[in-house]
């Protein structure tokens, strides 16, 4: 194991903008001395002038001792020429997002710093082989990807080029640790872990608002009160702005060749065009001037409490809306499952509530013969969630539909209907983003470990979305991507390779 890069050593951070200044604060924080260099004028000391508040307001919350901060301050060092970074140990360049610019810079770097110093890229979407191709030391360019707010959020990304030496990302790894970071390691490729693996997050909603599934206020309702996320796809849209996240989508999908998983959205390309870029600009999927009022989800009205409820079959699910209803009260009988219908579902009076599985409840109704089929979305955990997505097929009647959602009232949990589309919005996103994440863990760009931990410190997700298909049981995950990928017809949604390896053998897909 390396160790950390030791505190006496200096650390260079170039470039003082947003990031930049971020990570400078960490690492004086952590008790490096820092130079920060930047060539636009007044930058270094205005990040200095932000820095120095951060730490003086993190004082006055009682999270760091006021000598502490004041120290901390006293180990910025803004210089104003490269040459003054000699004697850094590790450099972290925060320039501008331009693979020119970025390796000119490098190639100035090499002959001012010592052979072992270590050159890191705080770099979100270039390549690290790419920066470090045509260097003399190519083996000590690695990717150090913080994520914004730099000092808040815990991940960082340790990206290994082709050139990279493994010494230099373990060292870089343990000095992310050192600064109380939690460093994933992955490979250079596009996106890294949490940005190619998060798209499917994006792209589900917008393909959901695309067919007119349900109005954006309902849509990120659910995400955040049956998912369990944070904010739902639209809020979080538009407070990344509309113009960033779409870029981003266009890089990875370009950098893949058009693969169809990372397909753009023609709405989201729209609303730049319209300069309709989010919070920024004071209007995105939503308003933000000082009229603007944020939309209410749509929530069905107040059902009677239905007669009587039976289970059939035993599907992970079913089990979850089962014991819900069973702590409310129910006396919930027992069945046998018609597998016409499917291996397992709740019977609400006369409606079959059926588990999501990638079929639009319509094809379940007349595929199983039963007209009252109502479908109900996954919710992160069905004992806790305050919402939850139904659909209804064509061919249910209103009594039916009724029954269904007046259990779900009866056990606090407030109704969203939306349309009746093919894997409603919790369970065909987060299908996809397991799928996505094993697909990153086929290809080597990190373990299981690694991705589960980027997601759920990069971005927040409640849970890491291996571990979440494990839970959803990946029999179930496989069901639900093979009959998306029937309905629509798009490779799509192709079953990663260690998704069907580990269904096949009744492994675990997380760690
Ligand atoms: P920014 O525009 O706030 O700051 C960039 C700074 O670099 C500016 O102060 C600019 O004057 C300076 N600069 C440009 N060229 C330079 C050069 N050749 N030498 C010295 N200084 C130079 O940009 P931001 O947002 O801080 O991004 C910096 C890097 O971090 C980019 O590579 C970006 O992709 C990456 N990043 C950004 C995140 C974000 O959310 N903003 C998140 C993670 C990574």
């Amino acid at each position: 194991m390396a160790n950390p890069l030791p505190l006496e050593a200096e650390v260079g951070v170039i470039g003082a903008g947003a990031m930049g200044a971020g990570i400078a604060q960490i690492a004086v924080q952590a008790g490096h001395r820092v130079h920060l260099f930047d060539t636009r004028m007044g930058a270094t000391d205005q990040a200095t002038t932000k820095i120095g508040e951060a730490l003086v307001g993190l004082a006055a919350k009682g999270k760091l001792a006021r000598a502490d901060a004041d120290a901390a301050i006293a180990r910025i060092v803004p210089v104003h020429a490269l040459g003054d970074l000699v004697s850094a140990k590790l450099v972290i360049e925060a320039i501008a997002e331009d693979l020119d610019v970025k390796r000119k810079l490098l190639r100035e770097l090499e002959v001012v710093v010592v052979p072992e110093a270590i050159l890191a890229s705080n770099t979100s979407s270039l390549s690290i082989t790419a920066l470090a191709a045509g260097l003399k030391h190519p083996g000590r360019v690695v990717g150090m990807h913080f994520f914004n707010p730099a000092p808040v959020l815990p991940l960082v990304e340790v990206v290994s080029g082709l050139a990279t030496r493994s010494e230099t990302a373990a060292v870089v790894y343990e000095t992310a640790k050192a600064w109380g970071k939690v460093p994933v390691h992955a490979a250079s490729t596009p996106g890294f872990i949490v940005n190619r693996c998060a798209r499917p997050f994006y792209a589900e909603a917008l393909r959901l608002l695309a067919e007119r599934a349900a109005d954006p206020a309902t849509l990120d309702a659910v995400m955040r009160e049956a998912g369990g996320f944070r904010m739902g796809a639209f809020e979080l849209m538009d407070m990344i702005g509309h113009d960033v996240n779409f870029a981003v989508t266009r890089s990875v999908w370009e950098a893949y060749f058009h693969d169809p998983r990372f397909t753009p959205s023609v709405f989201q390309q729209e609303l730049v065009a319209a300069g309709f870029l989010g919070r920024k600009s004071g209007r995105g999927i939503y308003g933000y001037d000082a009229n603007a009022s944020k939309p209410e989800p749509r929530t069905e009205s107040p059902q009677v409490r239905p007669a009587r409820i039976r289970v059939a079959g035993d599907a992970a699910m079913t089990n979850g809306l089962r014991d819900r209803l069973t702590a409310s009260g129910f006396d919930v009988g027992k069945m046998a499952a018609d597998e016409a219908i499917a291996p397992s579902y709740l019977v609400v009076d006369d409606a079959f509530v059926v588990p999501c599985d990638g079929r639009t409840a319509t094809t379940i109704a007349v595929g199983g013969g039963q007209p009252g089929v109502v479908v109900f979305d996954l919710a992160y955990d069905y004992g806790q969630c305050t919402r939850l997505a139904i659909a209804r097929a064509d061919t249910c009647t209103d009594e039916a539909a009724a029954a269904a959602i007046g259990a779900l009232q009866a056990a606090g949990i407030a109704v969203s209907r939306i349309d009746d589309v093919a894997g409603l919005a919790v369970m065909r996103t987060v299908a996809m983003l397991a799928n996505e994440a094993a697909d990153a863990v086929t290809q080597g760009i990190a373990s299981a470990r690694d991705v589960d931990v980027a997601m759920r410190n990069g971005v927040n997700y409640p849970r890491g979305p291996l571990a979440w298909a494990d839970t959803i049981g990946l029999d179930h995950v496989c069901t639900v991507l093979r009959n998306l990928a029937a309905h629509y017809g798009e490779t799509r949604y192709r079953i990663s390779p260690l998704l069907a390896r580990r269904c096949a053998t009744r492994a675990p897909l997380g760690e």
